[in-house]
């Protein structure tokens, strides 16, 4: 197998918090390959954005620590300079939320050729303009030479999705990290934008992470999946086989809350809410929701192992009476 292109070893990351660090994110391990993709899953708070913001360097303010590398060079703790240059050009981000990434005062096409011609300063502005009109068509823009004269507010939002993904494949980078792209849209432009995102990375090889708080949103998106629970990985395998038998009680609780097509049993939501970093649980913070605790869940924190192709972070389902 190629070397992958993004390496992500047991990063931490804390906040300040008025009683001390707050502990958000808690020795999350990932690998990205070249046209591979990842979907990294769970529920709001788990630290999802966190992790990827940590691994791009745009946390100030944080503390953090562990290991991200691209293509061999360590990212945690180098300079800004060094940082910008491997987002402009390596690692491409498509924000959470298009409104406030974008500029509202200027043209899509504008922000497009900014992108281009922060990356490379020869780049001239009809050159850019341009090119910025050829990225809008790679995304699927109808009419892209009149959208790229629109503002941002003139767009709807699946089109600001795709001046957004456009913005972040500029510069062609080898990794996409996709921060909920599809979550505000309804369900027919949520397809069409990972058809968009799934194409780009197929045609032109990059390696995708899939943020989100959905499963059903990456079956058929994803090769792998990640599944996050209160700052740390709890699951991770193939998208398949990770879908036909999860692992993790939280796995199978995401995947028995989705509704089914063939309605043969209705969805049944996880109970309880999510823990904030503030109070995680101690033992295995799954405990206080979990239908499989035993009185042990509470005292130590399991850590993954393997479980077949996946491995999965729960001592009772890891146990080899429950294999
Ligand atoms: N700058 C910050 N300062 C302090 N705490 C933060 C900061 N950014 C995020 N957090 C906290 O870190 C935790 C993880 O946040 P994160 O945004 O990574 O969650 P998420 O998994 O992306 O959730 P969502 O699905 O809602 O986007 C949350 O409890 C959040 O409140
Ligand atoms: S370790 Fe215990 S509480 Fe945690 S997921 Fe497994 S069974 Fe549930
Ligand atoms: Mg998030």
């Amino acid at each position: 197998m190629p070397e992958p292109v993004l390496v992500v070893d047991d990063l931490h990351v804390s906040f300040r918090g008025p009683d001390g660090p707050v502990p958000v994110v808690r020795g999350v391990s990932f690998e990205v390959h070249e046209g591979g993709s990842l979907a990294v899953v769970g529920e709001s708070g788990s630290g999802k954005t966190v992790s990827m913001l940590a691994v791009l360097g745009l946390l100030p303010g944080a503390t953090v620590r562990g290991s991200a590398r691209y293509r061999g060079t360590e990212l945690l703790g180098a300079s800004q300079a060094r940082l910008r240059a491997v987002r402009g050009a390596h690692l491409g981000m498509i924000f959470q939320d298009p409104m406030t990434s974008l500029n509202p005062v200027l043209t899509v096409g504008r922000q497009i050729a900014g992108v281009l011609r922060a990356h490379d300063r020869r780049l001239r502005s009809a050159a850019a303009r341009a090119r910025a009109v050829e990225l809008l068509d790679l995304v699927s823009i109808p009419q892209p030479d009149r959208r790229a004269r629109a503002y941002p507010h003139e767009l709807s939002g699946g089109m600001r999705q795709r001046v957004m993904i456009a913005m972040a494949v500029a510069n062609r980078p080898d990794v996409l990290i996709a921060d909920e792209p599809t979550t505000a849209l309804d369900v027919t432009v949520q397809a069409q934008i990972l058809d968009v995102v799934t194409r780009l990375r197929r045609e032109q090889g990059i390696g995708l992470v899939l943020i989100t708080h959905d499963l059903g949103v990456v079956a058929g998106n994803a090769d792998r999946v990640a599944i996050m629970y209160a700052g740390r990985v709890v699951e991770d395998g193939p998208m398949t086989a990770t879908f036909a038998s999860p692992g993790h009680p939280y796995t199978r609780g995401l995947l028995a809350s989705l509704p089914r097509l063939d309605r043969r049993r209705d969805p049944v939501p996880i109970g309880g809410a999510p823990p904030s970093p503030s109070s995680w649980p101690t033992g295995c913070p799954f405990h206080p929701r979990c239908p499989l605790a035993v009185d042990a869940c509470r005292e130590a924190e399991p850590d993954l192992v393997a479980l077949g192709d996946a491995r999965v972070a729960c001592s009772v389902v890891a146990a080899p009476s429950h294999r």
